[in-house]
């Protein structure tokens, strides 16, 4: 089977929108044989909604869209501010700290534990959890770690059906048990389906906020004279984001099939072909983005393509973008100075389609 790679803005577009000819049916292809039995490992990799094309696609996001409408996001906003306060107190209390363990990866992870109403003391396997998840997606596994990663997936299986038979005998005011409410034309989420789509946000809204956060760190720790701006107006602050978002993405790409043979900027990709669209490349495109290697945050045009576009656009950019700006907020408004403590101890992730650090020790003066 070949791999071809789209890397033009225009190009990228097109094939977001073509849904006909770019199908989506493609991750059930990265499922190892090691998980071939476990149900959980099905239901992220090849039945969760990103991995499906319209029209069953189509029903399934207008159920569980309406779980990230405006009524759900304000009210989680009050407690991602709470916790972003406490976060960036401690950094500041401690001046030095590995910035992802402290501020980027429990963040997140807390926002996630409460939209799936997970108890708090999960939250330190969440990393694990997703961790295993990407390593078997992108196929970076050894004979030792195989029987970890199996675990790993039957002990998100086994959390998640607890939570949503606690919801279902019992609702509350949370994201899961709006979504075993929700139905279209009559028919709510099958088990199979709210299980996919519990473990899909799990992926899908974790690591990918962590490297945002991350990312944003590290390249204001190199360009301190933005810092200071962006600290002395933090109105600034989203087109930082959306900056960092086009600069430095934390999600890279995205897989489709190609449906027939498909005629594409002088190329033919062939019929069966797995295709790579590089949303971090688009961001880069020189026909888009003027100078697109200059980090600008006043550039007229912004964002980049690194949360997709069209059917599947993603669900959680509202959410990811709130995060980080409350996050940000907090931060910035508690420390006056920022330096990488020592660059050789800045660790970056392995994997195909997320890029951000692992590893980010960071030095912070506290504002006084
Ligand atoms: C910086 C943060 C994020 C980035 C860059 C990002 C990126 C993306 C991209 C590129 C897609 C489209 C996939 C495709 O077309 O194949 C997507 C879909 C999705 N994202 Fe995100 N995401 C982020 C955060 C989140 C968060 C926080 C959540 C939820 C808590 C989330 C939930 C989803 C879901 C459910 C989908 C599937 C939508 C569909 O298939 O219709 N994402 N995301």
């Amino acid at each position: 089977m070949s791999l071809w790679a789209i890397t033009r803005y225009e190009d990228c577009l097109t094939a977001l929108k073509d849904t006909q000819r770019f199908s989506s049916e493609v991750y059930g292809a990265t499922i190892p044989s090691f998980l071939s039995d476990v149900p959980m490992g099905h239901a992220i990799l090849g039945k969760s909604m990103v991995s499906m094309d319209p029209p069953a696609h189509t029903k399934l996001r207008s159920l569980v869209s309406r779980a990230f409408g405006g009524p759900s996001m304000s009210r989680i906003e009050a407690r991602i501010r709470s916790l972003s306060e406490e976060l960036a107190t401690n950094v500041a209390r401690k001046g030095e700290v590995e910035f992802i363990s402290e501020f980027a990866l429990p963040l997140p992870a807390f926002v996630i534990g409460d939209l799936l109403g997970l108890d708090r003391s999960l939250h330190t396997h969440f990393k694990r959890w997703m961790d295993d998840v990407i390593s078997a997606m992108s196929g970076v596994h050894t004979p030792e770690t195989v029987g970890g990663i199996r675990e790993s997936f039957r002990e998100m299986e086994r959390y998640m059906s607890e939570v949503l038979e606690a919801r279902r005998r019992e609702p509350r005011d949370d994201m899961v048990s709006e979504l075993i409410r929700a139905e279209v034309d009559g028919k709510a989420l099958n088990d199979q389906e709210l299980l996919a789509f519990c473990g899909l946000l799990l992926l899908a809204g974790l690591e990918t906020t962590v490297h945002l956060l991350g990312n944003t760190m590290i390249t204001l720790s190199s360009r301190p004279e933005v810092f200071q701006r962006v600290r002395a107006q933090p109105a600034r602050i989203p087109q930082l984001i959306e900056e960092v978002l086009r600069f430095e993405p934390s999600v890279h790409g995205v897989f489709r099939r190609a449906q027939t043979d498909i005629a594409l900027s002088g190329a033919t990709i062939p019929k069966g072909a797995m295709v790579y669209l590089m949303l971090a490349a688009a961001g880069r495109d020189p026909h888009q983005f003027p100078e697109p290697d200059r980090f600008d945050i006043d550039r007229e045009k912004s964002g980049g393509l690194t949360f997709g576009y069209g059917v599947h656009f993603c669900l959680g950019a509202a959410l990811a973008r709130m995060e980080a700006r409350l996050g940000l907020e907090a931060l910035f408004s508690k420390v006056s100075g920022l330096r990488t403590l020592d660059a050789t101890q800045v660790e970056w992730n392995h994997a195909l389609h997320v890029r951000g650090p692992v590893q980010l020790p960071l030095a912070f003066t506290r504002e006084t």
